[in-house]
């Protein structure tokens, strides 16, 4: 099986970044607090969530009573792929390299040259190449450990969406999204055991962010904080890094996992779309105000706060540097290009005057709105199986 489209040129950087409007820094305080919750436990085997839901048989079998999420299936069946065989794990990887690289082309920290950075009175005083380099590492190792870790967060949830959401069409559909979610599980895995240089833990804010999708009793709070939020910052942020690794093995990976999660995000846009034109104002404003907590943490929360604990930095020690960094914000920011468009398409935007819309003007993100949906991005994603 041969990867035979190219990924469609996303949308240039400057472009969005024009998009992206000022946004309040969070109080020193605020990340403070935020970057004192490091995940020290990498013993650990296990982690429980007491979740409480309806499990729904349904007895309407007709196959294609709604022919989008019909048509999202049959695309499902032929866009497998296998994760030992179609990936070419052949292809040597040198990580100091892709640092070292990567540093010479200007990036440090949050792609900023630390050069250009005042770290007076910092612990980084003292860094020289090594350190950084050391530190670039880490933070791949960091990252790439949140998606595995974000990838069973999709496993579990969509198994759950398979039990809980009403319609035979959905639960066909889902049903190959859980195959699909156990192959991201497994490349992500093997790359980081293979190709990199050690795992990191759940970050305590991701895991506090999963366990609020999943414990949820609500069918559609599952679709909405993993399918329409999570995995439409998921889609986003592959799609930078696609753009920006030179590597040729994790370009493959996440051009094959892209080509999934854009059938995943259409999956919650389809779906929530038909069933949030039923809901009342008071319900809508609920899911409003998810989406809002799930935006805030997403935007603000995941501060690499373990690689800094492994570095022998105090995270807290860290903040002065975190508002000094513009394009650290940008760039957070700019992952919500697809987050908010799918928002604006189901309703919730401008239910309840405008509540959303007002949180996300605020967030500085509002400006994504009138960019396409991923109703229908798969389509153009699809590396397996044809058109
Ligand atoms: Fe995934
Ligand atoms: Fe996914």
């Amino acid at each position: 099986m041969s990867l035979s489209n190219d990924v469609k040129e996303s949308r240039d950087e400057s472009d969005m970044a024009d998009l992206v409007t000022e946004m309040k820094d969070l109080a020193p305080e605020e990340l403070e607090e935020i970057m004192s919750v490091v995940n020290r436990d990498t013993q650990s085997k296990m982690h429980n969530v007491d979740s409480h839901y309806d499990t729904i048989y349904t007895w309407e079998y007709d196959k294609g009573a709604r022919p989008a999420l019909d048509k999202l299936y049959e695309k499902a069946k032929k866009a497998q792929w296998n994760a030992q065989t179609d990936v070419e794990w052949s292809i040597d990887v040198d990580q100091e390299k892709g640092i070292m690289d990567s540093m010479a082309a200007g990036g440090g920290f949050a792609g900023v040259n630390t050069a250009t950075l005042d770290l007076s009175g910092t612990p980084f005083q003292k860094w020289g190449e090594k350190e950084w380099v050391q530190f670039g590492i880490e933070a791949q190792n960091w990252t790439l450990s949140q998606f595995l870790h974000g990838e069973q967060g999709a496993l579990v949830c969509t198994a759950k969406i398979v039990q809980t959401v009403p319609w035979i069409d959905a639960k066909y559909y889902a049903s190959t999204q859980v195959m699909d979610e156990a192959r991201h599980v497994e490349v992500f895995s093997r790359y980081l055991d293979d190709k990199l240089s050690g795992h990191y833990p759940v970050n305590v804010h991701l895991q506090s962010l999963l366990d609020a999708i999943v414990e949820d009793g609500r069918w559609d709070i599952t679709y909405l904080g993993m399918q329409i939020m999570v995995e439409g910052l998921a889609l986003a942020a592959f799609g930078f890094i696609y753009q920006l690794t030179n590597e040729p093995l994790l370009k493959q990976i996440l051009k094959y996992v892209m080509s999934d999660e854009a059938r995943h995000v259409a999956f919650g846009v389809i779906s929530l779309k038909e069933y949030y034109q039923q809901l009342t104002s008071a319900e809508i404003r609920e899911r409003q105000e998810f989406a809002y907590m799930a935006a805030t943490a997403m935007r603000d929360r995941f501060l690499q706060q373990e690689v800094w604990e492994r570095m022998g930095i105090e995270p807290k020690s860290v903040v002065p540097l975190l508002n000094q960094v513009p394009e650290r914000k940008m760039f957070q920011a700019m992952l919500f290009a697809k987050i908010v468009p799918n928002c604006k398409k189901l309703g919730l935007l401008d239910a309840n005057n405008g509540w959303l819309r007002d949180r996300f003007t605020e967030m500085g993100i509002i400006g994504f709105e009138h960019l396409d949906d991923t109703g229908s991005e798969y389509e153009e994603l699809q590396v397996v199986g044809g058109v």
